[in-house]
């Protein structure tokens, strides 16, 4: 496993694609800059993804999406295939964050089918995870939906005979009420949660190296702690990664 640092960009629907093109253009420099330190995703919308692949070329900086279908190909009106992601340029995805699957009938089942389809197109999935504000001291709930959803995900990763697949799958510890809203979880908390997860993740033979990343509310301010957290390899930032002076602030200060 990469012992490189990742650090995901979600930019959500924050960033038109005329914007997003200007905004790399400007900031080529910096990029490369902090391709350096660590391993960088840029994920903007859909229909800016294949150009902006384009333009990040000899950047060092990775082309992420925000989604990918469960299924290969069909009629579903409105969907993306992990194929047009891998074609665009695509070498990760994220799936299944909160705020996909708050407007979707999709199941946990239906997302650890989609990291699969992810992973047979050659894309780490990012699959996110987290708990409801009102289970954020029930750690054994916790604990059970991290449990269920790696089941789910290493389970489809066997069946599809993914074993020899050299890619590595990402994990991100997202509590939703966290995301987007400025509270944080306490340094204990967290390493509860990561520490959780990487346990999990040790139970399973036979699956890729998988890394496990924060995501929710992070700014440079947090980056000091975070840093100290075991088994973090990574963060998944939203709103402080659409600024690249904030977004330099946490790369360094998270990768000392
Ligand atoms: P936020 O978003 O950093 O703006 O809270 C994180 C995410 O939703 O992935």
């Amino acid at each position: 496993m990469s012992s490189q640092k990742i650090i995901v960009a979600n930019w959500k629907l924050e960033r038109s694609f005329a914007r997003a093109q200007e905004w790399v253009a400007t900031h080529r420099d910096d990029l490369s800059e902090l391709a350096h330190k660590a391993e960088l995703v840029l994920c903007p919308d859909i229909i800016t993804t294949a150009s902006l692949g384009q333009l990040l070329q000899g950047t060092g900086i990775a082309l992420g999406a925000q989604d990918c279908s469960p299924y290969r190909s069909g009629k579903y009106t409105g969907a993306v295939s992990a194929q047009s992601l891998h074609d665009v340029g695509c070498t990760y995805v994220i799936i299944g964050h909160h705020e996909q699957r708050s407007r979707s009938t999709l199941t946990d089942s239906d997302y650890a089918v989609s990291c699969a389809m992810a992973l047979q197109c050659g894309i780490i999935p990012v699959l996110c995870l987290g708990e409801l504000a009102e289970d954020r001291f029930n750690h054994q709930k916790i604990k059970d939906l991290f449990a269920t959803n790696l089941e789910l995900l290493y389970r489809q990763y066997r069946s599809n005979g993914l074993k020899n697949n050299k890619g590595t799958l990402c994990i991100a510890y997202e509590p939703i009420w966290a995301i987007g809203s400025g509270d944080f979880p306490t340094a204990d908390e967290l390493v509860d949660r990561i520490s959780s997860l990487r346990d999990l993740i040790n139970t399973y033979d036979a699956v890729p190296a998988t890394r496990i990343v924060y995501g929710g509310s992070v700014t440079a301010e947090h980056c000091e702690f975070l840093r100290d957290i075991p088994y973090l390899d990574g963060l998944l930032l939203g709103s402080s990664s659409l600024d690249m002076q904030s977004l330099k602030k946490i790369v360094y200060s998270f990768i000392k």
